[in-house]
Formats: structure tokens, C-alpha cells, sequence
């Protein structure tokens, strides 16, 4: 048995694409259909023509798919993979925190479930959040930003708007301290460093450039650079080194590591073709509420 040929060939059959997301396992990412950040996973589900939609990475990424593509099959090969941010606020805690601000605006990372989504005006990822703040929300009064306090940080500081923060936050990017930089530049003094907006303002404040997921595939093709010192999840490395083979990356922090990203597998993404599971059903309600805020943020995208 195959298991690389058997996924193609069923894919196939079924109709169907698989999209992984850049922390993926490197047997996952080396089947997809396209590997990226969760902005451009998104625009592919919602322009993709397959009929099924295998989405290796966590439940909030599969249900932004499915809310997206509403008359299409979304796959999560295994049901577990949560984001444990996403599972930091509740649709009824952002419902309470609504009551508390009368006519403030709600702006959501993606990293929120539908229900939540649901609840919000307008929803941003790490690549347009600062984009989105400063031209689509400039007009806006009050915002409340959920659930990544490090995230709505950064942008505060970029924008120089304030907001009501929700104290969540990504326990892998909170993993990565200023003193492993601090040791990767002793050891890689050439290297420029990359962080991202999940990890804490110590970092974001000694980064050279902070990216999301994509921002750095793309910067490190682009820059006459050839070492990095990357601050997200390690996953990322296998994607910078298949597509840049003269240059070197080095992880801020080899304990960097999204276990929920890493439970999908070969052996699962074959499963899921096969018995058409682990379906992601989302309320049409839900779907519909939901939707308004992920349409803002997609109409008000650069096409890419
Ligand atoms: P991006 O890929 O959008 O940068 O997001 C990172 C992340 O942690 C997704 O869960
Ligand atoms: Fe959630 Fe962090 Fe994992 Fe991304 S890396 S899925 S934000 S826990």
C-alpha cells in the first residue's frame, strides 16, 4: 500500500482538496493542494470548485471553510483538533462583554468558533488585522478586539487605536521568550529575526519584522537575507526550507509546537476520504451570522 498514491487517487474519485495549514506535519503539507496561513486558506475554500474539502489543521480553520462554502463537505480528519485561544471565549461571555460596551464594534481574530463569529462585526487574521483596523474600522468608536490580547496589543501599538482586550492568547506562541532570541542571535549574529503577532510584545518589540505565517514564507523568498530566526510554530520550517534550498532558518524555540496542528496524519487524511468523516456541520443560522463578518474582511482584501 501507498499511502501518498492512495490519497491522490481518491482525492480524485471524491471530488475533493486538500488545504493544510503552514504548521502542518511535512507528510501532511507534502499532499496538499496548497499549504498556507489561515487568510489563504480561507480565500482558497471559498473559491475552490471541489465538492469536498479536506481541511488538515484545527476545527475554528474547518468551520471558516464551511461557513464559506456552505453546500460543500468539510473535512477535519480528526475531530480533536481544537485551538485552545479559539476555546478561550464563549459566544455567551462576548455576548456578556457586548452588554458591558453598548455600541462598541466587535472585531474577531479568526481563531474564534462560528457561534462567537457570529456575534461579531467585523474578523481579521494576523496577515490584515493592522489593515483592517486602520482603513475598514477607521471610522468606528469604540472596539472590542477578541480573543488574542497579544495580537489586539500589537495592533493597538501599530494603530494607535485602544480597544477592550480579551485576555486570550496561543500557549505555544506564549512559549517563545526574549532570552531564545537573545541566544539564537549569539549563535546566528547574521540571521534576521521573524515574529509573530501571537507572541508576546517582548518579542514583537526585539523582532525585525513581525509577519504572519505567509508574511514570512513570502519575506524570506524575497529578501537578499539567507538566515532567519523564525518566532512561530516549528511547522513552518519544513514549508521555508522546501521553497528556499539556499538559505537557512533556525526556530526561536524548538518547544514551539501546536500538538492539536500536528495530529492529523497521512494515514487520517486517507481515512477521511474514505469514510467521508469527520464532517464539519455548522447551523445555518450560525452560517449566516457568521458569515457577515468573514465577508468583510474578504471583500476588503487585495485580491491574492
Ligand atoms: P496565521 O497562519 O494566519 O499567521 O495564523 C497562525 C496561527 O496560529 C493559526 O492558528
Ligand atoms: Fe491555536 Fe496557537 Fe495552535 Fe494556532 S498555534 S492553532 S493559535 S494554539
Amino acid at each position: 500500500m501507498n499511502l501518498i498514491s492512495d490519497i491522490q487517487k481518491l482525492k480524485k474519485e471524491r471530488k475533493a482538496v486538500i488545504l493544510a495549514h503552514n504548521y502542518q506535519l511535512p507528510e501532511v503539507q507534502d499532499v496538499a493542494d496548497f499549504v498556507g496561513d489561515s487568510l489563504g486558506l480561507s480565500i482558497q475554500a471559498s473559491r475552490t470548485e471541489a465538492e469536498i474539502i479536506v481541511f488538515c489543521g484545527v476545527h475554528f480553520m474547518a468551520e471558516t471553510a464551511k461557513i464559506l462554502s456552505p453546500g460543500k463537505k468539510v473535512l477535519l480528519p480528526d475531530p480533536d483538533s481544537g485551538c485552545p485561544m479559539a476555546d478561550m471565549i464563549t459566544a455567551e461571555q462576548l455576548r456578556i462583554l457586548k452588554k458591558e460596551h453598548p455600541g462598541a464594534k466587535v472585531l474577531c481574530y479568526v481563531n474564534t468558533s462560528a457561534e462567537v463569529k457570529a456575534e461579531c462585526d467585523m474578523c481579521c487574521t494576523s496577515a490584515n488585522a493592522e489593515a483592517i483596523v486602520r482603513d475598514h474600522m477607521k471610522d468606528e468608536g469604540e472596539i472590542i478586539f477578541v480573543p488574542d490580547q497579544y495580537l489586539a496589543t500589537y495592533v493597538a501599538e501599530k494603530t494607535g487605536r485602544e480597544f477592550y482586550i480579551w485576555k486570550g492568547y496561543c500557549p505555544t506562541h506564549a512559549r517563545i521568550l526574549p532570552e531564545n532570541i537573545v541566544r539564537q542571535r549569539e549563535e546566528h549574529p547574521r540571521a534576521e529575526v521573524l515574529v509573530h503577532p501571537e507572541c508576546t510584545p517582548a518579542l514583537t518589540a526585539i523582532a525585525d519584522q513581525v509577519l504572519s505565517t505567509e508574511g514570512m514564507c513570502r519575506y524570506v523568498a524575497a529578501s537578499p537575507h539567507d538566515e532567519f530566526i523564525v518566532a512561530t510554530e516549528v511547522g513552518i520550517l519544513h514549508r521555508m526550507e522546501k521553497e528556499n534550498p539556499g538559505k537557512r532558518f533556525y526556530p526561536a524555540s524548538k518547544f514551539a509546537i501546536c500538538l492539536n496542528m500536528k495530529r492529523t496524519t497521512q494515514e487520517k487524511i486517507l481515512w477521511s476520504l474514505q469514510d467521508l468523516v469527520h464532517e464539519i456541520d455548522v447551523p445555518a443560522q450560525t452560517i449566516s451570522r457568521a458569515r457577515r463578518c468573514i465577508d468583510g474582511m474578504l471583500l476588503s482584501q487585495p485580491r491574492r
